[in-house]
Formats: C-alpha cells, sequence, structure tokens
C-alpha cells in the first residue's frame, strides 16, 4: 500500500516494539485495511488466525464481538479494541436469557450461533458458525432440526440450502436489512452486465436477484476469480474500496452503505490502542471457558 501517513508509520512503529498483530475486518476503510493490517478477513478467516497467531498483543480493526472471539481463543493473549463501542445490531438483538428460552421451547435441539454474538450468548450455545461455513456446521451435527441464532435472514438462507429444519431468531442486520431487490434492478438497468453479489444477511427477495450469495472472502473470491467488468457488491461498501484498490480494472459500482460500527475504528484509534495497551477485552475465566467451546467446535468444522 503506497500511503505513508504518519500516523500509519507511526502504528507500523509501535506494533514491532508491542509484539502486536493488527487483524482487520474486510469492512474496514482501505487506510486501516491495507495500510496497518497484517491479517484480514471475513469472521472466519479473523477467527482462524487469531488462534493461530503467536503476537504478544492483538489489536482487533472490527467489532467489538470480533475482538471477543479473539480473547476467546487467546486467553492470555493481550486483546484490545480500539472502540468499545463497535458494536453490531444482531449481537444486541439476542441475550442469553432469550437463548435459555428458545432451548426450553425446544427441548435437545442444539443451538448454532452465528459468531455476531456476545461472549455471553456464545457460552449458552452448542457450536458457532459464520456466514462463510453456516450449512455446513448445521450439517455437521447429524440432526433433524436446529435453533439458529440471531439473524433472520442468515437462517432463511441456510434452510433454502440444507434438509435440516431450522428455527430462527429475528434478528437483523442493520446494514444489509435495508438493501431491496428494487435497487437491484434499478443497478442492473443503470449499469448494464453487472454482476451482482450478495451478503447471506440480506432479505431473501435481494438474495434471489444476486448472481452469486456468500460471505464476505468468498464475494471476494468470486471477483478474483471471475473478473467481471463490473461488479455490485451488495454489503458494507468499504469492501468495496479494499477490492478495488487490488483490481483496478474492475468497475465496483455501489450505494454508500457504510456500518457505523465498524467505523468506529479509526487510525488515531488503532495508535492510541497500541500506545497505552488500552481498551483491552477482559472476559472472565468461566465465561472464557464456556464461550470458547462452541467457537472451537466451529474451528474443528472442516
Ligand atoms: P463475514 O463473516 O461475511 O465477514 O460477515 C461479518 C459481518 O459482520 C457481515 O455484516
Ligand atoms: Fe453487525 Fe451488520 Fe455491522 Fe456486520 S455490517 S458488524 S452484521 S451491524
Amino acid at each position: 500500500w503506497p500511503l505513508h501517513a504518519p500516523e500509519i508509520d507511526a502504528i507500523r512503529t509501535l506494533k514491532e516494539t508491542r509484539n502486536a498483530v493488527v487483524l482487520a475486518h474486510n469492512y474496514q476503510t482501505p487506510e486501516i485495511f491495507h495500510g496497518v493490517a497484517d491479517i484480514q478477513g471475513d469472521s472466519l478467516a479473523l477467527a482462524r488466525q487469531a488462534a493461530d497467531c503467536d503476537a504478544d498483543v492483538l489489536v482487533v480493526a472490527g467489532v467489538h464481538f470480533m475482538a471477543e472471539t479473539a480473547k476467546l481463543v487467546n486467553p492470555d493473549k493481550t486483546v484490545l479494541i480500539p472502540d468499545p463501542r463497535a458494536g453490531c445490531s444482531l449481537a444486541e438483538s439476542i441475550t442469553p436469557a432469550d437463548v435459555r428460552a428458545l432451548r426450553a421451547a425446544h427441548p435437545g435441539v442444539p443451538v448454532v450461533t452465528y459468531v455476531n454474538t456476545s461472549a455471553a450468548v456464545k457460552a449458552e450455545a452448542d457450536i458457532c458458525c459464520t456466514s462463510g461455513n453456516a450449512v455446513r456446521v448445521v450439517e455437521s451435527l447429524g440432526v433433524a432440526r436446529v435453533i439458529f441464532i440471531p439473524d433472520i435472514f442468515l437462517a432463511q438462507h441456510v434452510a433454502r440450502h440444507t434438509a435440516v429444519e431450522i428455527i430462527p431468531w429475528r434478528g437483523t442486520c442493520e446494514v444489509h436489512e435495508r438493501f431491496t431487490a428494487d435497487e437491484i434492478r434499478t443497478f442492473r438497468a443503470g449499469y448494464p452486465g453487472v454482476a451482482v453479489v450478495a451478503h447471506p444477511e440480506c432479505p431473501p427477495e435481494v438474495l434471489d436477484a444476486a448472481d452469486h450469495v456468500g460471505s464476505t472472502a468468498q464475494m471476494i473470491d468470486y471477483v478474483r476469480r471471475e473478473r467481471p467488468e463490473r461488479v455490485f457488491l451488495v454489503t458494507e461498501c468499504s469492501m468495496s474500496d479494499n477490492v478495488a484498490a487490488e483490481l483496478p480494472e474492475v468497475e465496483f459500482v455501489k450505494p454508500c452503505t457504510l456500518c457505523p460500527h465498524m467505523k468506529r475504528i479509526t487510525l488515531p484509534k488503532i495508535r492510541r490502542a497500541l500506545e497505552t495497551l488500552a481498551p483491552r477485552v477482559e472476559l472472565d475465566a468461566d465465561l472464557i471457558d464456556r464461550a470458547r467451546v462452541p467457537v472451537e467446535r466451529m474451528l474443528a468444522v472442516r
């Protein structure tokens, strides 16, 4: 990445001093994603690579549940979240008491939780999944029914790709729920030949109108593989900027659809976190013991 801003240079130096790595989700802005990240990817890649990491300090340029997941698989390391207010409407849609109530209503049915949940909710679940492995995880259980929390649209998408009965929750992503099939039709009319690639947190009619559906990493893989002349990535819009930096020959068309939580993470906050080793993700030992089990089960599913 050609950018040499003072903030980027300072962060690169601090990473060496602290033996730290920066993990950046695909929705971070290009100066973070290309400027200072050591590990980049979707939620699954970040969880996997956090588990394999040998740095002393992990800085999560993503939202709070991603930093908690990094802590669950690295309980003895310092995990920093540059702005702890970086939440997620899905994670906020369900509480541990809600999960216990679902279990009581469906005795014996296992709970699959999307990683977009708090550690306290994970502690009540049997196994985690991401949008990249949800069908595989559901089918790995070898059961006829599962409770699938918290994203109703992802649950509906999974239900269409498996014979396992899916009992959903009512959570939604505040960014993806706003896309409409009409909007896709307008983009197709305005940009002839555009390839439409959507994230499964979008409503079903949007997924039906898309050419391809996948996690953020699977969406990027599609563009790298197919090299469409122009593409509409139906997701948080910073991701298009990140891929456009890598593939200048592809035209990325998009509305502005920022995730306000992801955008709380900035270069000055990353720098401050590395200088002060705060704010840290701290979880009590009992919660870590319970919540890491579903994450590790997910990581064992290939
Ligand atoms: P991915 O796992 O596909 O990166 O999705 C995470 C997310 O928050 C999507 O809104
Ligand atoms: Fe949560 Fe949606 Fe933001 Fe992803 S884009 S972090 S699901 S609010």
